[in-house]
């Protein structure tokens, strides 16, 4: 088995690997002065088995043109089976046309994925649908075990678990169940990429402390305006949130600066920076998707043997 990264997130690389007793296969990328990207793999994948981790986390299209590139250089290399470890997949909110003349990009994105590689691991896809995008095998993993796990040492009676809205519901709930918390959520209305509002609430938040849970937080548009409705309802002002993926892109910090995030916990399922103006914990994928590879990697032998 062999183990490449592209440059998105070279740190959980090296932390899975590490839990899989290996090192990242070794690869040049690199940018020409015109910014095309240049890869080379400098193992022998002849007849290998090989993993290829890259999330398409922004700059999205650079990223996934790296993970193709990097695909395309094993499989030309006479790689035997690759498969594409995306723990944040860019592009899953546009998996429907909302208006005539709009594409469906998470389907384009598992199309040309698909061109390359056999087989797919991802985490809490923003709609788990986009799994039957892929014509190949998808693992669909999920970091809500490890972040209510990591969260269950704080709770208390006086929590409730939020979703923030009605497509965070499902996700919500595997928390509340979890964590045996009751649950509140929120009617949210998008105006535009970064701008939404928190219409209405179904729950009972008075005098309790929230938890907030969503796969992702982008902009943290969602997120801000949930916290306002929440502290207007009469919630204590101690807010958790909880997401797989944090992006925290444009005005996402200043937004959850001003109000009262106690604390952020979340994945690295891409880079997260240090030096938030507020708390923010990052448990590691690394033993998740170490269990992927592994458990993968002993399905292939047992075919090969069989
Ligand atoms: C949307 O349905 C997602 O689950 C998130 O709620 C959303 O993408 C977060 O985006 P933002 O942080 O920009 O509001």
């Amino acid at each position: 088995m062999l183990l490449f990264s592209g440059r998105a997130n070279e740190m959980l690389s090296r932390a899975v690997a590490a839990a899989l007793g290996i090192e990242p296969g070794r690869r040049t990328i690199e940018n020409f002065p015109d910014d095309e990207i240049r890869v080379e793999v400098q193992e022998n994948v002849q007849d290998r088995n090989v993993y290829l981790l890259q999330p398409t986390c922004p700059p999205v299209a650079a990223n996934l043109l790296e993970l193709l590139l990097l695909a395309d250089g094993c499989k030309r290399a006479g790689a035997r089976r690759l498969t594409g470890i995306i723990p944040y997949y860019g592009f899953a909110r546009q998996d429907r046309r909302c208006r005539p003349g709009e594409p469906v990009a998470a389907r384009l994105l598992a199309d040309l994925l698909c061109t390359r590689l056999d087989r797919l691991v991802v985490l809490d896809l923003h709609n788990p649908a986009i799994e039957g995008f892929f014509p190949v095998p998808v693992e669909h993993l999920s970091a809500v075990p490890l972040l209510a796990e990591t969260l269950r040492p704080t709770i208390s009676d006086d929590h409730i678990l939020v979703a923030p809205d009605l497509g965070a519901v499902k996700l919500a709930q595997r928390y509340a169940d979890r964590l045996e918390l009751p649950l509140a959520y929120v009617h949210k209305e998008r105006q535009s990429g970064s701008k939404v509002i928190a219409r209405d609430l179904i729950g009972e938040v008075r005098f309790r402390k929230p938890i907030i849970v969503d796969d992702m937080i982008s902009t943290g548009g969602t997120v801000a305006s949930t916290i306002r409705l929440l502290l207007a309802k009469g919630c204590r002002p101690e807010v958790t949130v909880a997401a797989s993926h944090a992006l925290l892109v444009g005005p996402a910090v200043a937004r959850l600066a001003e109000l009262p995030v106690r604390r952020l916990l979340t994945t690295d399922s891409l880079p997260q920076p240090t030096g938030r103006p507020f708390a923010v914990e990052v448990a590691s994928l690394d033993a998740l998707l170490a269990e992927a590879v592994t458990r993968l990697s002993q399905c292939e032998a047992k075919v090969v043997r069989e």
